[in-house]
Formats: structure tokens, sequence, C-alpha cells
């Protein structure tokens, strides 16, 4: 045969094929070796296994233990091969290629042996095939008819394991050990890429079988990510939907709509059903790897609590009445109208989602400032990320993370501060957590024992400074001292490529002694060698990647913080290659890409500022219309004016401000106080129980558009199903809408047609007015999967390091970052800081995953307090405690631990009723007005009863769920 493939004047032409499993992964060695496999030369990577460079030739061997995800194990024996000159018959998966060997995969002998494997295999497995769910998509099955198994010599008479019990508990797969045949593939997922070690084999021999630890699945270790279900050859781990619905008939890949991690997932379909989400194998910030709210959380999509209709009202007081798109769009439009001529125009606004499509939030914007006439816009990153936005802007000058989520894996030191990547975004959380097992070093600033401070299966954090909550920036300025007082600056760097005088006046002040970690000791509650020992090896060990989350942004010194660590990536040379960076863990999926959209009051679409003339000239060029150079209402000013009776409407796309917002009294009583509250989302949430008009949003699966993630990564979001619709009180049915068609309807009845067809056109609009988007497209989307931004003719497939040759402003400034301790603190009244994060199974405010079965995982929030914090107060696990603060008060069940340090109490806010912001005050960041989530000095008693804002909520909640025409006894609260 000729020798036709991957020669080495070709390495070009080693393309790999995401629907193939090449059984072992690739090998990235820029040493090229030739081999020759059934007479077939092949040039692939030194480390290539014999299996992944014979399928890279187009012949495939057969296997059972082995797939690409995973490293090779060795244990089916159905993979063997013949190497001219060596003896025996090696496993293909677990022999690396070597240069000139003769390697046969199909011979006589082989075939003998690979059909004894199988008749072994077949021979303890049942023979229901035609009844089995996965009844054509079965590696077993497809290896039997690979070796041509036609008869089984043994029969069920002997020792089997058929019959044996099946595990049921985990609410999304099953576990069925009668089809088990222990190829490891699952322990070794969990291992490998979970990093949740949740699995054993125990026994040997016969005896051998899988098990989670003794317990069943739901009581175990495991997290629910479905690696292990993805990773099982037969159907002893399936989906409980393929169970029910049955083998998917087509598929289409789409992106997660949670976190900011921005999965790609494959929605496995049968007509407009989805039957299972399986994460996408080449997705570029995945990479095949899920976490339980993308793989298995999708229900809440097709929930019976959706609402389906358009439906308006006079008053809140008032039930709700179901009409027709026109009817609700035009009534929406008239209030607009009305209040605009009684009040102003800048008496309304609009607040758009970090849970919308760039296109939603790009024509969202577009209509509050070409037709509403002002820059009243703001979104949902004011209240978490926005200090990102502008200390990044200010020092680097891009308001955007600097690395790929793959950097992690040259990273020699990892520096987590504020953030939980395990809960928080745990498909990164779980690539962080293979580096660490590789050995990188981690420091983690955190008030809370975070599960990466020692309580993930080999990883322990080398230094875990548990600050006291709201010294952020006392901490940064004392790891920066101990960079400038012990000669650890990366000169060359800062000299080639940052202002210098911005360098001398930070380090002039950072090298204050008030400074040092020992002045600061107090401020920080910690030990100042541990600082000291923890700068050090930030400086020292390598490549240094700082990754940070809302623990930084929430706080009223958030921008300041955020300046401080692009500081100190500055001063040590950490930034502009992979490894290193600075990378703020984006919450809710789709905050880059909003805040990139010009979501907020005082930006265009690209960050850039409505009074620069130039810019404006040019949306005003192509949106036809003069657009205002003054910098709209923030959140908290539209809430502030709206309680004073000054601001009258608001048009609410897809937030949740009366759940998420702090200070929840305030944010009720100023929705109570506007005459038109327009809410346009899947559920009646809690904002929307204080509209008048209610628009029906569209599932992220029934609609098309981009999420943008936290490392810049523009991902496409593809319709699997036409958005829902429903019954008008006239009796009549009416196709449901994406989210941009509403908003475009909205602004034709308002008297501004926007002429789109397709979420498509909407994106070519952002390209053409957008310098970091000029190269992108869906068509390109399409072809490359997915794309970093900037990307334009310089980086036309976009930019995954930025900074690499020069800032983006030129050089990088530094700026000094005093410590100002917040106001907000402790006294005998209120002697306990309390401090909030989130949950792996939840999201956000929980509208969705509430609507899923992850709440078996987390029913209700609790408040997390230490032990001798609760002794002291009589508190035992499981009482109802009061949790009051100066902005009010609610009652969370008691948990008790060491995870958080005598001082400190902690909760989630993933249910309304929790209340969590009822007792968050108004702080907020000096620059930003981002909240002080994370620091609210409070009380906690024992109580036997719920707060009065509780049984207010209860019976407000209630009355508004049946003015819907719903019943409160079945609605999700
Ligand atoms: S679902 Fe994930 S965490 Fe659970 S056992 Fe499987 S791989 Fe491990
Ligand atoms: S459960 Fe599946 S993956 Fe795990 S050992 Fe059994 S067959 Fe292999
Ligand atoms: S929630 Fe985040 S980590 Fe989980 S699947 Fe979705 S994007 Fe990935
Ligand atoms: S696939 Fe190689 S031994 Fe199982």
């Amino acid at each position: 045969m000729d020798d036709i493939k991957y020669t080495p004047s070709q390495p070009q032409v080693l393309t790999y094929d995401a629907n193939k499993d090449y059984g072992t992964p690739r090998s990235d060695s820029d040493v090229m070796v030739t081999l020759n496999i059934d007479g077939v030369d092949v040039t692939v990577p030194e480390g290539t296994s014999i299996m992944h460079a014979a399928q890279l030739g187009g012949v495939t061997v057969p296997k059972l233990c082995a797939t690409d995800s995973l490293e090779a194990f060795g244990s089916c024996r159905l993979c063997l091969v013949e190497i001219e000159g060596r003896r025996g018959y090696p496993a293909s998966c677990t022999t690396p290629v070597a240069s000139g060997i003769k390697v046969k995969t199909q011979t006589p002998k082989l075939a003998d042996v690979r059909r004894g494997v199988m008749e072994l295999y077949i021979s303890d497995h049942p023979l229901d095939c035609l009844t089995c769910a996965t009844n054509g998509d079965c590696e077993l099955q497809d290896m039997a008819g690979a070796v041509g198994l036609r008869e089984v010599r043994y029969g069920y008479d002997g020792e089997n394991h058929l019959g044996q019990a099946k595990d049921e508990s985990n609410p999304y797969f099953t576990f069925d050990p009668s089809k088990c045949i222990v190829c490891s593939r699952c322990v070794r997922a969990c291992e490998e890429t979970q990093g949740t070690f949740a699995l054993t084999i125990q026994g040997r021999g016969f005896e051998s079988k899988v098990s989670p630890g003794n317990q069943n699945f739901l009581e175990s270790e495991c997290v629910s990510c479905g690696a292990c279900v993805q990773a099982c050859p037969t159907a002893t781990l399936i989906e409980k939907t393929v169970i029910e619905a049955g083998t998917p008939e087509h598929s289409v890949t789409t992106t997660c709509a949670y976190c900011g991690v921005g999965c790609s997932f494959d929605a496995e379909m049968k007509g407009e059903e989805v039957v299972r989400m399986t994460p996408t194998k080449d997705g570029g910030a995945n990479h095949g790897h899920s976490c339980v709210k993308g793989r298995f959380a999708w229900g809440y999509a097709t929930h019976a609590d959706r609402i389906t209709t358009p439906m308006i009202r006079k008053s809140i007081q008032d039930p709700w009445q179901k009409v027709g798109w026109d009817e609700a769009i035009n009534y929406a439009a008239s209030e607009i109208k009305r209040i605009q001529a009684k009040y102003g125009k800048d008496a309304v606004g609009g607040i758009t989602s970090s849970r919308c499509t760039n296109e939603e939030v790009y024509v969202t914007q577009k209509l509050i400032r070409a037709v509403f006439g002002s820059n009243n816009v703001d979104t949902c990153a004011r209240v978490c990320h926005s200090p990102t936005g502008y200390g990044l802007k200010q020092t680097l000058g891009e308001s955007a993370g600097t690395q790929t989520f793959d950097s992690v894996m040259k990273s020699d030191v990892i520096f987590v501060m504020g953030a939980n990547p395990t809960d928080g975004h745990p498909v990164f959380g779980s690539l962080m957590k293979r580096r660490l097992r590789e050995g990188a070093k981690l420091i983690v600033a955190d008030p809370r024992a975070i599960d990466l401070v020692e309580n993930s299966p080999h990883i322990r954090a080398d230094y875990h400074l548990n600050l006291r909550p709201g010294s952020n920036v006392a901490l940064i300025s004392a790891l920066a001292h101990v960079v400038v007082t012990e000669g650890l600056v990366k000169e060359d760097f800062v000299k080639e490529r940052c202002e210098w005088d911005s360098f001398v006046a930070w380090r002039d002040f950072v090298a204050k002694p008030e400074n040092s970690p020992e002045s600061l000791a107090k401020d920080l509650g910690l030990d100042p060698q541990k600082v000291r020992e923890a700068a050090r090896l930030f400086a020292t060990g390598g490549n240094a990647a700082i990754y940070y989350g809302l623990g930084v942004t929430e706080h009223s010194q958030g921008s300041t913080t955020v300046m401080g660590i692009a500081n100190l990536a500055m001063a040590t040379g950490n930034i502009g290659r992979e490894g290193v960076g600075v990378n703020p863990l984006r919450g809710q999926n789709n905050v880059q890409g909003s805040c990139d959209m010009g979501s907020m009051p005082h930006e265009f679409p690209g960050y850039r500022h409505v009074s620069d003339n130039e810019t404006r000239a040019l949306f005003e060029a192509a949106w036809g219309v003069p657009l205002s150079a003054d910098p709209g209402l923030r959140i908290p000013n539209m809430l502030d004016l709206a309680a004073e009776g000054s601001f009258k409407a608001v048009y609410c796309v897809g937030e949740d401000i009366a759940q998420s917002d702090p200070d929840t009294q305030h944010v009720t009583h100023a929705l109570e106080n506007m005459e038109c509250v327009i809410v346009q989302d899947l559920f009646l949430n809690e904002t929307a129980k204080f509209a008048h008009v209610f628009f029906p949003g569209a599932s992220f699966l029934e609609k098309n558009g981009t999420f943008t993630n936290a490392e810049r990564r523009i991902s496409p979001v593809r319709k699997v199903m036409t958005p829902k619709n429903g019954l008008r009180e006239d009796g009549k049915h009416e196709a449901g809408l994406e989210d941009w068609e509403i908003t475009a309807k909205f602004s034709e009845a308002l008297g501004y047609p926007m002429h789109y067809s397709h979420a498509s056109d909407i994106m070519d609009e952002i390209a053409a007015l957008t310098p970091t988007f000029k190269g992108v497209s869906f068509k390109k989307l399409d072809e490359l999967g997915s794309i970093q931004w900037p990307c334009n003719d310089e980086a036309p497939a976009g930019t995954p390091t930025m900074h690499v040759e020069e800032f983006v402003r030129g050089k990088g400034k530094f700026f000094i970052t005093q410590y100002v301790p917040t106001t907000e603190r402790v006294n005998l009244k209120f002697p306990l800081i309390l401090t909030t994060g989130r949950i792996l199974s939840q999201y956000n405010v929980g509208a969705q995953t509430r609507r899923t079965e992850n709440v078996v995982w987390h029913p209700e929030d609790k408040i997390e307090i230490h032990p001798h914090d609760a002794e002291d107060r009589g508190i035992l696990e499981g009482d109802w405690v009061g949790v009051t603060s100066r902005a009010g008060q609610t009652v969370l069940r008691a948990k008790i631990t060491e995870r958080v340090q005598p001082g400190v109490v902690y909760t989630t806010f993933h249910h309304p009723e929790s209340g969590a912001n009822v007792i968050t005050t108004d702080n907020s960041d000096w620059a930003t007005n981002c909240p002080e989530y994370k620091v609210t000095a409070v009380q906690v008693t024992k109580v036997n009863q719920l707060s009065e804002w509780q049984k207010d909520y209860r019976t407000f909640s209630d009355t508004q769920i049946e003015l819907s025409g719903m019943d409160p006894q079945t609605v999700v609260s």
C-alpha cells in the first residue's frame, strides 16, 4: 500500500475527527515517529499509542477498556496486536509507537484471542439487547459484532453477576451492576476527568465490582457530573431520560446556559424532545466534560411553571390577563410613551441579564439608547463583576480575563482568591484539580475553607489565607509589600511593558511599613509569616496565575482589589503568556458577553464611553437616531429614584432584581412605586410578582444566539425546539417568540422597527460596529466551533491569550490601592460577619435549578456557623436561627461547621424565601456600585418561627401566583 498519511513533511494533516474515539489521549510531542500498521506507514507524535496511531491511519482496533478521554489502562485484552520481532501480543492501547516497528492488527490468531475475550464477557452479561435502553449505542454490542462472535459456549449455569439490584438513587442516571464488565472506565473518569474519586473497584478477580464507596450514588461523594456515564461502554451507567425516551435521533451542538465556563453540549433529540445533553468532545471550554447542571438540569426548560402566554394588568393587585403578543406589546409601548410624556424620557430604563444571549443584550441596549432615548440601561453584572470591568480596563486596557481555561495546565502556582471553582465553575474546577494533582502549588485566599483547601482528594492548598471578610485590599497590599521589599519584582518585564512612573509610585506605596503583613495582621486576621511565604511562592514559583471571583468584586473596595490583582501580576511578570494571567471567573453564562454588548449605562458595545464623540457618531449613523452623550442610571440609581418617585418604568429582560439585588425591602418598595414594570422571563419570578406586563421569554433550547464565557469565548446557542406557546384567554394559540424578536417587536410598537430576520443579522451588526468582534459571524462560529475575542483582521481565528506583546492600553498601568476598611463593622449588637456564596447543584437565584431534580442536593439555604459561635448561642445542628443585620432579618436552619472561622457565618442565596438579600446592606463598590454582598455584620440567635419578612413574603407570593392563574401549592418557590 502507498504511504499516504501523516508523513513528517505534512504534519498538518494530523486532523482529528471529534466523532471518533481514538482510544487513548493524543500526544502533544513535537517529535514525530513513523511506524507501519497493517502495511501503511503512519507518522505520529512520539508518545502516541499504537491504538491511537492505527485509528489515525484509518485502522480501528477493537477495544473496551480504552477511550480517548482517559489514560490507557490495559485491562480488557481486546486490543491485542502483533509486532514484528516482539514476543506475545501486546495491548495496543498501552504500547507506545516506536520508530520503524511493523504492527499487525488483524491476524487469525488475534481474531481467535479477541473472540475468546468477548465470549467470556458475553457469558456473564444479560442477553436483553433488544430491550436494552442502549441497544444500538453499546460498545459491548459493537465489539461482539466486530470480533465476529457467533456463539457463546459457556451458559449462565455457573457463577455470574446477573440479577444484581440496580442503584437508582441518583435522580439522573441508573447503575445496573449486572451489565458491568469492570472495565474501570467509570472509575478512571471520576478520577482523571472529574477529580472526585467517588468510585472504586472493590474485590479481586470474579469478585471485582464498581462501588461508590459502599453506599449508593446519592449518598456517596459523587457530584453527578456524568463523566462516568459518558465513559461507560455498556448500559450499566445510563441516563434515566434515555431509558424513558429511547436513544436519540439527531443532535444539535449548543452551549450550556448556566455558568461562565460555557460548556459546549450536543443536545441529543427525538423530534422536539431533548433526550440527553452530552458534553461536546471538542468543546473549547470543556473538552467533553460537564457538571450536574449543564449535563442533567435542563428540565426547567419544559417545566409546568413556564409562563408561555403574554400577560398584562393595570395594577399588581389585579389578576393577570392572558393576551396576544400584539396586545401585550402595544400595551407596554403605550405605557412607556405615556410615562415618558408625563415624567420625561429619563423616567424609564431597562435591565438586561447575563442569562441572555449577546444578541438579546445588544438589541435591548439598542432599544433603550435609540428608542427610550437615554442610556438608562444596566445589567446584573452591576451586582457581580462590574469591578472587573473597571479594574482591568484601568490597569490592562481591556475589561476581560487574559487567558484560556486550558492555560491553567501550564501554571506552576495557582492563586485562587474569593472564588470557589469546584462549586461555581465546576468543569474548570476539575481542570484546575488535574493540574494541582500534577504538582502545581495552590494558594487560596478565602474566609472559608472551600473544597480546594483540603476537601478534594489528592489536593491540599499550600497556603489557605483565611482572611477576615472585607480585608482583600489589605491582603493584596501585604503580598505586594513582600514582593517589592524582598526584591522579587520582575523589573525587566515592568520596564519593558509598564508605565514606569506608575510602577514607581505603586512600589513606593506598597513598600511603606504600614502595608507589611505584620502591620496588617490584625485587619487580616492572618499570621504574617504565612502571608510572606505565600507572596514568595507566587513571585518565584514559576508561572503564577490568579483566578478570582465574587469574593473579590462584591465589596466596597471591589474595584481596588481587582486593580491590586493586576498590579501583582504585572510586578511579577505573570501576564501575557500561557500559564499566568488575571482570570475573573464570571458567575453566569454570559456575564462577559453582556458587558461586551454595551449593557452598562456609560458604555456602548466594546466598552466605548457614551461621551466619546467618534463612537457615538458611529452608532448614530448605524441606528439613524441621535444618542445621548450622558451616562444613564445604574440599577441602584434606578431603584433609589423609583423609591423616591421619579423613576416610573423598567423593562427587565431575564433578570430577577427582587431576589438577586441587595436590600430586598428597598428593591420591592421601588418596584411597587413604579407605574409600569415589564418583565420578560421564563417564570413568574420575584420581580414579575411586581410587574404589569409579562412577556414570556424563550429558554436557551428555543433560540439562536451566542454566549461569551469567562475566557472571552463566543459560543453558539442553537435552537433545538420551537419556543413554547400558550393558550390565550380568547382560546387562541400563538407561536412563541425568541427573546430578541420580542424586543424587536416592542421597539417597532414604539415607532422604531428593527430589521432583523435572524439572530445572525444582529451579530453581523455587532461585528460591523465593534472592533473586537469584527471577524465574528455565525458562519465562522459554525466553522470554528467557538471564537475568543478579539477576533479581527489581525486575529481572524480569535485571541486565546491577551496582552502578549503589549497591553491593550499600550503600557500596563499600576494603581495605588489604599486599603479603606468597610463601614460595615461588627459591634456588640451585630458581632458576626455574614458572607455569601454558591453551591454546585444550584445556580444563582435558583429559578432554573430549583425546577429540576437538583433540589435533592440542596433543598434549602442554610447558615454555616463555627462550633464556638454556635455553642455560645446554644445553637445545635439544624436549629432555626434568626439572622439579623442593620437592613433586616431572616430565618435559616443552622449548619455547624469548621469550614467557617469563628466570627464568620456563611450562606447561599438560591431560594427566595431564604431572604439572604433581606439582610445584605446597600453598601457598594466606590467605583461601580457593585453591592458589598460579602460583608454584612449580623447577629445570629435561636428562634422558633419565620421572620416577619418571610411571613409577608409567603402571603404576597401566594397571592401573586394565584393572580397569574397558577396554584401556589404546585408552583415551585
Ligand atoms: S457522576 Fe461524576 S462524580 Fe459521580 S461517580 Fe460519576 S464521574 Fe464520579
Ligand atoms: S460501570 Fe461501565 S464503565 Fe464502569 S466498570 Fe462497569 S462497564 Fe465499565
Ligand atoms: S454549569 Fe458551567 S461547568 Fe456546568 S456544564 Fe454548564 S457551563 Fe459547564
Ligand atoms: S482496550 Fe486495550 S486492553 Fe482494553
